[in-house]
C-alpha cells in the first residue's frame, strides 16, 4: 500500500519542459517546443525578453550571442533584426550528436507565435527574464495573455504561470491582476533556508517559489509546504534526482528532458 501511495504521488508532479525540450533541440525555439509537446508535458517553459521595437521574443539570454549568430542585446534589436538571426547552428555545433540539418537557421520565436501555435495544447511556465531592462514589461505580457484567451478560466483551471527571480516585477504582475498565478524563482549559493516569515511574505503575491535543486532538502520541500505554497525545482535532468525529488513530494520539476521524467514518474 506504502507503495502504490508513492507512486501515485510521485505521477502528480508537474513535468515543466524547461526552454522546451531543450536537452534535445535548441532551447527556447519552436522546434525545442515541438519536440516537447510530443513527450507531453504539463508546462512548457520559456523566458522572454523584448526588442527594440517592444515585441517580447523567447530568449533566455538578454544578448543574442550564445544562441543566435548575432552579437548585442536584445533591446536593441528590432524584431525584423531579431528574425534575421539563426537560433539553431550554434546547438548543432555544441552537441554534435543531437545536430539536426532541420535546426540550422531556426528564428527566434515571438512570444505570441509559441502562444499562437500552443496555444489550446499546453499550458505555459513563462519567466520575465530581467524585467528590469524592460519598462512596462508586464503590461505587454498581460495583455497578450488576455487576448489570446489565457487567463480564461484561471481560477479553476490556470493555463499559465509567471515566474521571475524580480520580485519587483511579480508584485507589479501582481497589481496589475490579482488572478495571475505567480511563482518567485530564488537561486541558493548555499544551502537553502528560509523562514516562515519569508515564505509568507512571498504567498501575499505568489502561489509558490521555483529553487534550484543542489542545495535544497528536504526540510525546505517540506516547510514551503506546510505554508501551503507549491515548490517548483529547476533544472533537473538526471533521474536519480528526479526519483529523489519525487520522493520528496515537490510540486514539479524543470526539464531539459521531459521523457526522462515521465519514465521515472510511471515507472511501477
Ligand atoms: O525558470 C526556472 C529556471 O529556468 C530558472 O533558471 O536560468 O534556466 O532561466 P534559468
Ligand atoms: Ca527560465
Amino acid at each position: 500500500l506504502h507503495m502504490q501511495t508513492v507512486v501515485a504521488k510521485q505521477q502528480s508532479i508537474y513535468n515543466v519542459a524547461h526552454r522546451g525540450a531543450s536537452g534535445y533541440a535548441p532551447e527556447n525555439t519552436m522546434a525545442a517546443y515541438e519536440m516537447a509537446q510530443t513527450m507531453k508535458p504539463d508546462f512548457i517553459e520559456l523566458d522572454v525578453q523584448m526588442t527594440k521595437d517592444g515585441v517580447l521574443v523567447v530568449m533566455h539570454d538578454e544578448k543574442v550571442d550564445r544562441t543566435t549568430n548575432g552579437t548585442g542585446y536584445v533591446k536593441d534589436h528590432t524584431l525584423a533584426e531579431i528574425k534575421r538571426l539563426d537560433a539553431g547552428s550554434w546547438f548543432n555545433n555544441a552537441y554534435p550528436d543531437k545536430s539536426k540539418a532541420a535546426y540550422v537557421g531556426l528564428a527566434v520565436p515571438a512570444f505570441e507565435e509559441v502562444v499562437a501555435k500552443f496555444g489550446r495544447n499546453a499550458r505555459f511556465f513563462i519567466e520575465l527574464k530581467s524585467p528590469e531592462k524592460y519598462p512596462a514589461i508586464e503590461q505587454k505580457l498581460l495583455q497578450i495573455l488576455e487576448k489570446n484567451g489565457l487567463l480564461d478560466g484561471v481560477d479553476q483551471n490556470p493555463r499559465v504561470i509567471v515566474e521571475s527571480f524580480n520580485r519587483d516585477s511579480l508584485l507589479r504582475m501582481h497589481q496589475l491582476n490579482r488572478k495571475v498565478p505567480l511563482v518567485q524563482l530564488i537561486e541558493y549559493k548555499t544551502p537553502a533556508v528560509v523562514t516562515d516569515a519569508e515564505l509568507q511574505a512571498i504567498k501575499q503575491y505568489a502561489i509558490g517559489v521555483a529553487v534550484n535543486g543542489e542545495m535544497m532538502d528536504r526540510a525546505y520541500v517540506q516547510q514551503v509546504t506546510a505554508n501551503g505554497m507549491q515548490i517548483y525545482v529547476y533544472t533537473v535532468n538526471e533521474k536519480k534526482t528526479m526519483e529523489k525529488m519525487a520522493r520528496w513530494h515537490v510540486t514539479g520539476l524543470f526539464t531539459n528532458y521531459p521523457d526522462r521524467l515521465h519514465e521515472v514518474l510511471n515507472r511501477k
